[in-house]
């Protein structure tokens, strides 16, 4: 049973550090959606309009316990979104003094995710669908990712996106609000999962300054400190052959060269966005800026919270669908959770078949 104030009672403080609109109370003029995200281990929710004020935020994260288990059981993570859902949509409304009857519409990631999570968030928000006869957008929570930029940044199509973050690598060319063409992505695992699997293996949640940290987080607050002429630590892949379509260095590199080749990105000054958990990581950003350096192109990042999952970007993706008249669910009859699902139409072979020469890069840093 789903308990919505009218007028959404309880006031909260925005949160510290946004860098972008915060306007809690804000008088609203225009559309406003309801995002809500539980596809992996985050429960969050927001409220964002159609200029990209975000009206009100709630996220709660489960990584505390998550971390003691040594990665997400699904069973506990649908449990925990169960338990804080309510509260936490009930909290994102309330910080944007909205009453729910002047939201546009509500918008959920569906896919891809843990099935058990999606569940969650799906059914969540079709009951509040049901009861305030609201338009619904389903999400993609890749694309989310992906648009996230357009929100803080003014960013025009076509952009490409690297997205990295704890199930995904991916490299795409956004074309449009739901037009995506995959150039390419990780051989094997996500790089979040990799530094979260390093993590474990170096227990860093003993470690007193990381006992609540993301594994990806904690390896970077460390790294900070530590002396990196220590090991001679080459880098992943060096010795793989560069002169073939096999070739496996400079997989961004070359797909920024292949879009230039076809004319899919502008000669000069084309943008790179890099997006997801992993890019909040400032020598990820610091190794890609020297690639974009190199190739003429400007490299444009979320701020650290909004690349790791959030309910801003969801609405936000609702807001853009909402623009763009795209997906937007007036009957739900038949509405499923994904919890596989690809980003846009797949055209890697073709990067592969185009054996791009990519030139050699000193990534220094
Ligand atoms: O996008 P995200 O929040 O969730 C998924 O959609 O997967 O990404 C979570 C991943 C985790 O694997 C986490 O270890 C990693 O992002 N991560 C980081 C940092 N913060 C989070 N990796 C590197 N550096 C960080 N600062
Ligand atoms: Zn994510």
């Amino acid at each position: 049973m789903l308990i919505l104030n009218k007028t959404a009672g309880v006031f909260l403080k925005p949160s510290k550090g946004k860098s972008f609109n915060f306007h809690p109370g804000t008088l609203f003029l225009h559309k406003i959606v309801l995002g809500i995200e539980t596809s992996c281990d985050d429960t969050a929710a927001a409220v964002v309009d159609e200029t990209g004020n975000v009206l009100g935020e709630a996220i709660h994260s489960q990584t505390e316990v998550h971390l003691k288990t040594g990665g997400i059981v699904p069973a506990v993570a649908q449990q925990l979104h169960r338990d804080n859902i309510q509260r936490i949509v009930q909290e994102a409304l309330s910080a944007s003094r909205i009453s729910p009857s002047d939201l546009s519409a509500i918008a959920t990631t569906i896919k891809p995710g843990l099935a058990l999570s999606l569940g969650v968030g799906l059914s969540f928000s079709l009951q509040l669908v049901g009861q305030l006869k609201k338009p619904f957008i389903p999400i993609h929570h890749m694309e989310a990712h992906a648009l996230t930029i357009r929100l803080t940044n003014k960013v025009e199509f076509p952009f490409l996106v690297l997205l990295i973050s704890g199930g995904h690598c991916l490299l795409a060319l956004v074309q449009g609000v739901s037009d995506f063409l995959l150039l390419g992505k990780s051989l094997d695992i996500a790089p979040g999962d990799m530094l979260d699997k390093v993590a474990r293996r170096l227990s860093l949640i003993k470690h007193p300054e990381c006992s609540t940290m993301s594994g990806g987080k904690a390896i970077e607050h460390l790294a900070k400190q530590g002396n990196r002429f220590h090991f001679d630590i080459k880098p992943p892949l060096h010795r793989a052959k560069t002169n073939n379509e096999k070739g496996k260095r400079g997989r961004t590199h070359r797909a920024i060269l292949f879009c230039k080749q076809r004319d899919l990105l502008p000669q000069n000054n084309a943008v790179l966005v890099a997006s997801g958990g992993v890019a909040s990581n400032f020598y990820v950003r610091r190794a890609l800026e020297i690639l974009t350096n190199a190739t003429q192109c400007t490299l444009l990042c979320p701020p650290p919270r909004l690349c790791t999952d959030n309910g801003i970007m969801i609405a936000w993706n609702g807001i853009e669908r909402l623009r763009a008249g795209l997906g937007i669910l007036h009957d739900i009859e038949g509405i499923r959770y994904e919890p596989k699902c690809p980003l846009g139409v797949d055209i890697s072979k073709e990067v592969g078949e185009a054996a791009i020469k990519v030139p050699q890069l000193k990534i220094e840093i």
